[in-house]
């Protein structure tokens, strides 16, 4: 099995960084991060990147008129590591990535897609779409990114029941603990296979 070498996109908390950076210093995860990049220079998740000792790069979203320009500052940031994927994790923008990566970004999404992804659904919205639909079942979807938030060839969903005394947070937090099983499982799967 290949070790990947992978970039981490972050916006927000990093908790999904935290997971794949616990699980290979466990042993648990064939990867190495060549870089983080945050589109906020707020963002929590900086200090998991920080502590890891893993390079990281801020492209503040804020900072860009287009997501076309912001694109490119992200490429620029991401093409010199030479990263066999680029991992979204908790990354909010639409990353209209170049040819180089075509096939090589992963995204997570908190529910079943096609169902309640796209823009604006991120967070404790999903949950709530979710809950609003009466949907029996929900989960989380690992896939590879095209050019449409939320959208692309999917590699694997972990699914769990929606309970009937369910909020949105607690519908988060359990399909949180999916995501924790999923984005390993779909990198190893990934490992396997180059
Ligand atoms: C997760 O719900 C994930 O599906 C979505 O962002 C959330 C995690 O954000 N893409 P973070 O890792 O806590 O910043």
């Amino acid at each position: 099995m290949k070790t990947l070498r992978l970039a981490a996109l972050i916006s927000g908390t990093g908790r999904t960084l935290k997971n794949l950076l616990d699980l290979k210093a466990k042993g648990g995860l064939p990867a190495e991060f060549a870089v983080v990049v945050s589109s906020s220079p707020k963002a929590a998740g900086i200090s998991f990147a920080r502590e890891a000792r893993i390079p990281l790069v801020v492209v503040n979203r804020a900072k860009f008129a287009s997501d076309q320009d912001f694109s490119r500052a992200l490429a620029a940031a991401i093409l010199p590591h030479h990263v066999d994927f680029v991992v979204l994790a908790g990354f909010v923008h639409l990353f209209l990535f170049p040819r180089e990566l075509e096939g090589r970004v992963l995204n997570i999404h908190p529910a079943l897609l096609p169902e309640f992804g796209g823009r604006g659904f991120y967070g404790r919205r999903v949950h709530e779409a979710v809950l609003r639909s009466g949907a029996k079942e929900s989960g989380c979807t690992v896939h590879i990114a095209d050019h449409q938030y939320d959208h692309g060839p999917i590699l694997l969903q972990r699914r769990i029941p929606v309970l009937s005394d369910d909020t949105p947070e607690s519908l988060a937090e359990r399909v949180f603990q999916e995501e924790c099983r999923a984005y390993p499982n779909a990198i190893r799967k990934l490992a396997e296979e180059s």
